[in-house]
């Protein structure tokens, strides 16, 4: 290059490139935070949500990227006016459906700081300061679950990975004849994130082993040992074990304690799903269900489920910590100049992802501002929440509990009686004689039509599953902002709705 094209490149690079200057960036910003704050403020009468055809919202977002920009004022009058309204606010009070999400506003200011700053949290010569935070953060959680010293762990963007990482860190010591013949163990109520997980490291369907739950929806340590003993004797390799502590469709947990000793005693890994449950450590009702958590060999947990927290805030805790590292570290010649010190942590080497975000910051941020105890709370309060919605549908006789109350989660249906039932459950009757003989199909549809008709209200969203067959209503409470105001106007609805869809379908 002659000394005229370098000279010109200098005067062309002279200056960075442009970028909406800072008195106008902190005037949006202040916006932004000021359209957050109204957003919270009105967000239990704003309707809570709904959904567009594929074309209705493509015609209204679709589109080629703009070759030049915009104000950013225009902008966000579009998020908020085309965005917003084709979307459930899953932090609604009355949004009970799946395992919601409801962060506390210094979560959201945690995210915005990460956001905003950008740390490269992969590395620690990057980011000191952020990898200590999530050790810090990463020591509350192994000490809440009861873990031995030794434990690692890592933030990942959700229960998902996380799983996807303990199964991958399991695996890791099997020599590659072994892992042909492993077998997986896991609860027929497991979550399909665990089956997703078992496909991407190559399990073949047949390496996975569902055992039956009890009739509580529980994984027995009989029945465990009967499946690890039938595959012994085939000549395969008993290798691991998903267990749940708060299934997603009930909240039961499985007995961990023993189901511990029995993995202990089989030399079999027992990976603990609490991506939902796990914050019920946090109360001494908590910790007696979720008992022996603290001696599997790693566990899930999500804060972003029942912890108050913005999504994408997973972690993964492995009993053996050094594991976590064996599994993911390799050193390509390009990172040559990251080795961290012994007592340092690469947070790359104990995971998938390399270029990572500050995810702690928002945990750390909303545990120093909130305390401890308001965690706590929440997750007292929202057990209290599923015990009255348990005990409004009771006073109902439409209404029948498929699984009573565990944890947050109660599991019910609808079921007409005869002359659209007198609001009260009748006291000492045969509740079944006055029941309308619908078939089971009968009931199916009529229960998932209930959830549509709700969810048009635009006032709540409840979701479905199924269990034992059959479709059943669900609530889950993990939102700080739900009173029981909210549970009465959604039993209230639902006992509406329930009643004008079997007439209709009657008559
Ligand atoms: C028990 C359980 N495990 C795993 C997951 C998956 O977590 P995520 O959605 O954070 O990937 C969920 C999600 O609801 C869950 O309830």
């Amino acid at each position: 290059m002659n000394a005229s094209s370098v000279d010109y490149l200098r005067m062309e690079l002279k200056e960075p490139l442009e970028h909406p200057d800072w008195a106008a960036c902190e005037q949006t910003g202040m916006e932004v935070v000021r359209w957050l704050v109204r957003h919270h403020v009105t967000l239990s009468e704003q309707p809570i949500g709904r959904t567009g055809s594929r074309e209705q919202v493509e015609a209204l977002l679709g589109g080629p990227a703009p070759e030049h920009g915009r104000a950013f004022a225009e902008v966000l009058q579009e998020f908020t006016n085309k965005v917003m309204p084709n979307a459930f606010k899953t932090n609604h009070p009355r949004f009970l459906a799946f395992i919601p999400g409801a962060p506390n506003f210094p979560s959201i200011l945690g995210e915005l700081l990460c956001a905003g700053t950008n740390f490269f949290a992969g590395v620690w010569l990057e980011a000191a300061g952020p990898s200590q935070v999530e050790l810090t953060v990463l020591e509350w959680f192994r000490v809440l679950l009861g873990m031995p010293a030794g434990t690692s762990g890592i933030l990942t963007s959700g229960g998902s990975e996380a799983n996807l990482t303990a199964l991958t860190v399991a695996r890791e010591p099997l020599s590659f004849q072994d892992r042909e013949r492993a077998v997986l163990y896991v609860t027929e109520q497991r979550h399909w994130s665990v089956d997703r997980a078992a496909k991407i490291i190559g399990l073949r369907p047949e390496q996975i082993h569902p055992v039956p739950a009890d009739q509580d929806f529980r994984l027995t340590p009989e029945a465990l040992r009967k499946a690890i003993q039938q595959d012994r004797s085939a000549t395969r390799l008993p290798w691991a074990v998903v267990a749940n502590a708060g299934a997603t469709n009930t909240g039961v947990v499985d007995p961990l304690e023993s189901l511990s000793g029995l993995c202990r005693d089989e030399k079999v890994w027992l990976h603990v799903d609490a991506a939902y449950g796990w914050s019920a450590m946090l109360t001494p009702e908590g910790r007696r269900e979720l008992e022996g958590i603290g001696d599997c060999d790693s566990v899930t947990l999500d804060p972003h489920k029942w912890f108050g927290q913005c999504f994408e805030s997973g972690c993964l805790l492995v009993r053996e910590g050094k594991r976590l590292a064996e599994t993911f570290t390799l050193r390509p010649e390009y990172m040559q100049d990251v080795e961290p010190e012994t007592d340092q942590i690469n947070f790359c080497d104990q995971g998938i992802a390399l270029t990572r975000r500050f995810r702690a910051l928002k945990l750390w941020l909303s545990v120093k501002v909130l305390g401890l105890d308001w965690h706590r709370e929440l997750v007292s309060r929202s057990c209290q929440l599923a015990e009255l919605s348990q005990a409004l549908l009771e006073q109902h006789p439409e209404f029948e509990i498929l699984c009573p109350r565990h944890l947050s989660i109660v599991c019910f249906r609808y079921r007409p009686v005869e002359g659209g039932g007198d609001g009260e459950r009748r006291r000492g009757g045969d509740e079944n004689s006055s029941r309308l003989r619908l078939s089971e199909e009968e009931l199916d549809s009529l229960n998932l039509s209930i959830v549509d008709e709700l969810r048009a209200t635009g006032k709540a969203f409840i979701s479905s599953t199924r269990l034992r067959g059959r479709v059943a209503l669900r609530f889950c409470f993990v939102n700080w902002r739900t009173t029981a105001a909210d549970v009465e106007e959604v039993v209230r609805l639902l006992l509406e709705i329930g009643k004008t869809l079997s007439s209709e379908r009657a008559g």
